[in-house]
């Protein structure tokens, strides 16, 4: 073929490639142009419902205000009363595991020490803005919970609210922090478990394949409660929190202190302490 054919042979190529690059430029430029739309209607419509809240009636901003407060502890976070009951317990040098976004970390009283440990990285924005604006000393690590990257007793609190649903191993999990641990330390939990009826429990079976799929990989039907006694801790309080959505219940407020060693492993361990 001579060069002419194959300048003419290109020539339709290039100009489509053309056509879609300046569709493609098109396409951006729209997509900026409606963002910007949207984000300054979503600006003035957040401007004028405080406008309005503020100069409505007394009655009707005390009216407005609980219908907030209720849409905070019971649709958007139902759990969230119980997760301050949870947090109030930590003292010291304190883990929390599975922190998701963190919605715990606002709750915490004042502790020598907050890590929080976390394998997915989707909320890392979210989180980072969260302990810039409560809590700078915290600190999150990018680990997995059955793989902690401490050592050996080096907490005094360790925190699960909701992670153990989600754990991809629980029972090596709670090996974990049972191991990173202090022997006198606490271990603070917040978990749904496995419904007792077994018509509940059941429902919770056979909806827990389509619940990971939608809830971040939660089970509903796990026997937290009895994996942590297998796991040797010592529950020292255990109580029923109301909260949660339906099928996530029953959900448990429990205080645990780690397994005891025996004495010889105890002993080898305080030795090289020494
Ligand atoms: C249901 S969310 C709970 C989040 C938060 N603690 C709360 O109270 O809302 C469970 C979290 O545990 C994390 N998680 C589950 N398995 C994990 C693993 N093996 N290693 C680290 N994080 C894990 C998940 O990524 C998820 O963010």
């Amino acid at each position: 073929m001579g060069k002419d054919g194959m300048k003419r042979m290109l020539q339709p190529r290039q100009a489509r490639a053309r056509f879609q690059s300046i569709l493609t430029g098109i396409g951006f430029v729209f997509a900026a142009v409606g963002w910007l739309i949207v984000n300054e209607q979503r600006r003035r419509a957040r401007v004028a419902i405080r406008d309005a809240v503020l100069h409505a009636p007394p009655q009707t901003q005390a009216r407005l205000r609980s219908l907030w407060l209720w849409w905070k502890l019971r649709m958007r976070d139902p759990w969230g009363r119980c997760r301050a009951q949870l947090v109030a317990g930590a003292i010291g040098d304190v883990l929390e595991v599975g922190v998701g976004r963190w919605p715990n970390l606002k709750r915490y009283p004042q502790v020598a020490r907050l890590v929080g440990v976390e394998s997915n990285r989707r909320g890392v924005f979210l989180v980072r803005r969260r302990i810039r604006r409560f809590l700078p000393s915290a600190e999150i690590v990018y680990a997995p919970l059955d793989k902690l990257p401490f050592p050996d007793a080096s907490f005094d609190t360790v925190v699960s609210s909701l992670a153990l649903c989600t754990a991809r191993d629980p029972a090596a999990t709670l090996r974990e922090i049972a191991r990173v641990l202090r022997p006198d330390g606490r271990f603070l939990f917040l978990e749904h478990v496995r419904a007792q009826s077994p018509f509940a429990a059941a429902l919770q079976r056979i909806c827990t394949p389509l619940w990971r799929l939608v809830a971040d990989g939660c089970h509903l039907d796990r026997p937290t409660l009895a994996a942590i006694h297998q796991a040797g801790f010592i529950v020292e309080s255990l109580e029923e929190r109301d909260g949660g959505w339906w099928l996530a219940r029953p959900t448990f407020h429990g205080v645990a202190r780690p397994p005891q060693m025996p004495r010889s492993v105890a002993d080898a361990t305080s030795k090289e302490a020494l």
